[in-house]
Parts: C-alpha cells; structure tokens; sequence
C-alpha cells in the first residue's frame, strides 16, 4: 500500500500572512437550494457540502488558519421534514467514520459544540470516539457546531451557573465575562475573528451569539457546496481590507 502524498497549497501571494484570522466560523447555508437548482433533492446538496468543507479545512490548514468552526445542524433544524432530519444525521455519522483516519494523518484536532445529548445515539458514539481520538492532535482545530443554538448555550452556562451560586460556590459578584465564557461550549475554542455565511442571506441564525460579538462578517451569494478555495480567498482577502476597531478610536 503506497500512502497518499499531502500536497500542500501554498498561500496566494496577495494575503498576508501575519493577518490572517485565528481563528474562522462558517455558516454552511445554500444547500438546499444549490439541488433545487439543478433539479436534485436537497440531500444531494447535503452530500456535497461535506466537500466543500473538507476542502475549506485542508486550505486553512494550508494556509496557517489555526481553528475553523462549522455549524452543520442548528436547534431550529429540527424543524425540517423528517426525512431530511434522518439523512443529515446518518450523513454526520458515516462521514465522521469515513475520515476519521484522514484527521488522524492531518493532525485535525475536531470538537463539538451543542446540545449532544439530543443526537442520535449511534451518532454520538463516533462523536466521542472522534473527540476522544484526535484530543491530542496539535494541528488544526476544528470544531463542528451540531444541535447547536447561541441562546440555548447561553441558557445552559445561566442554568450552571445559578446552580454553583445556589451551592454557596461563588457569589453573584463573581460572575464576569472570563467566567461566563467558561460555561459555554466554546470554553476551549476561542472566539471568531471572521464568520463567512454562503448563500447571501444577512444573518447569523441563532450561531456564536456571543463568540461573534466582535467578528468581522463576510456573506457571499455562492451557495455552500460552490464554496472553493478561490472564494475563501476572496473572504481572507476582504478580511485583510478591514480595519479591526473594537469600539477604539485609531
Ligand atoms: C445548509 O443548507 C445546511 C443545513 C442547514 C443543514 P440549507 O439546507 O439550509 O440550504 P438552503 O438554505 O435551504 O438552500
Ligand atoms: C443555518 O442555516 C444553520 C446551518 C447552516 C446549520 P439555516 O438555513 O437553518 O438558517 P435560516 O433558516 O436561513 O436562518
Ligand atoms: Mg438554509
């Protein structure tokens, strides 16, 4: 068996590489209507998303973005028809097995945020052994963002925390930002510098509430399972024109 050469692209000579974002969020929307427009059943764009963001993980990693985190399934998706509830969970769960061995060779490092506890069993099975086997990876972090919602996150670090104060194991002062930023999902991940949304819609639809507080955000008109490296350049590139103020004067 011959192993797989790891060709590695090289940063476009426009982006600098000093500027770069630490740390990018993505808002995979547009699958659906990507199928419609080529007569397919939404699954289908389903099942090409999970290429694009295989090829947006492998090009930050190549490119020296140290984290990408990616909302796959939000709270309010359960709200679609059931069938396409039971392919998106069966196509998490078989791709998590199918490249679980590829993470491991790259060094991915993959998390989750959400509510896990409301995944299908089975599902979160690979989960954990996803989590478990890649904790020591050094390279890219990547997190995946399933059964996830910013305001049930939020309610959830409310609920663990009113618990520690109800215990007498901190007092009402104690809660700041620092603290409360340990009790979300996120307490190991850091917070995004650019958030990129496909399919042009202007919103942030219940994701990283308050991750993205001070986020740059690029939306492009691309459909997610059109999102290529050219785009992503495109979204680097917008992101290296944008003066970062956090609500100083220069
Ligand atoms: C995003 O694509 C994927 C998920 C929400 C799981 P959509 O399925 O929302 O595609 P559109 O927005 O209907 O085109
Ligand atoms: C956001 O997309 C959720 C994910 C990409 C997983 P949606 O398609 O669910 O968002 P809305 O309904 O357009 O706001
Ligand atoms: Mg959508």
């Amino acid at each position: 068996m011959t192993a797989k050469p790891i060709v590695r692209e090289v940063l476009p000579a426009d982006l600098r590489q000093d500027r770069l974002p630490k740390h990018v969020a993505v808002i995979m929307d547009g699958n659906g209507r990507w199928a419609k427009n080529r007569g397919l059943p939404r699954i289908m764009g389903h099942r090409r998303g999970v290429d694009s963001l295989k090829r947006l993980l492998r090009c930050c990693r190549d490119w020296g973005v140290g984290a990408l985190t990616a909302y796959a399934f939000s709270t309010e998706n359960w709200g679609r028809p059931l069938e396409e509830v039971d392919f998106l969970m069966t196509l998490f769960e078989r791709v998590l097995r199918q490249e679980l061995a590829e993470m491991m060779e790259e060094n991915v490092r993959i998390r989750f945020v959400g509510n896990l506890s409301g995944l299908p069993q089975s599902l979160r099975a690979e989960i954990d052994r996803a989590v478990i086997q890649t904790q020591r990876n050094q390279g890219i972090q990547f997190t995946v963002a399933t059964n996830y919602g910013g305001r049930q996150e939020i309610i959830q670090a409310c609920q663990a925390i009113a618990t520690q104060v109800q215990k007498g194991q901190i007092q009402p002062e104690d809660i700041d930002e620092t603290l409360f930023t340990r009790h979300l999902y996120t307490a190991e991940i850091g917070d995004p510098d650019l958030l990129i949304r496909t399919s042009g819609e202007m919103r942030i639809s219940n994701f990283l509430l308050w991750q993205l507080a001070y986020a740059e955000i690029y939306v492009t008109p691309t459909l997610w399972p059109d999102f290529d490296q050219t785009e992503f350049h495109q979204a680097l590139h917008a992101y290296q024109q944008r003066e970062r103020r956090f609500g100083k004067v220069r």
